[in-house]
């Protein structure tokens, strides 16, 4: 089967989810988790599976650019949450985060 994957995003003109569709993440349901992004109507940003992301223990790996937010381990019961408070509302979900990448510190 041949995928249709956009690798290069350095050259962005629009905001896009990049869902991961590669091996450990569509084990955990990313497949479903990019048709429930592309079934909503998320206005200027666009919706595209992607390649590993790197990030294959804790997927599914949802990664939005050029901003650079990185969600894991996104069910199907996230992606409303996802687009209305991120996409729709500009706050990310903070439960979601990837607690590698948005390190949170606590003293
Ligand atoms: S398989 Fe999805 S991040 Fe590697």
């Amino acid at each position: 089967m041949k995928q249709d994957f956009e690798q290069n995003f350095s050259n962005l003109e629009q905001p896009c989810v990049m869902v991961c569709q590669y091996s450990s993440c569509l084990a955990a349901g990313s497949a479903e988790v990019l048709a429930a992004f592309k079934e909503n109507d998320l206005g200027n940003f666009n919706v595209v599976g992607t390649n590993c992301q790197g990030q294959c223990s804790s997927g599914p790996t949802v990664r939005i650019v050029p901003e650079e937010t990185w969600y894991c381990r996104v069910q199907l019961s996230d992606v409303p949450v996802i687009v209305e408070e991120h996409l729709k509302g500009g706050k990310r979900v903070e439960d979601k985060l990837h607690p590698r990448i948005h390190m949170r510190f606590s003293f």
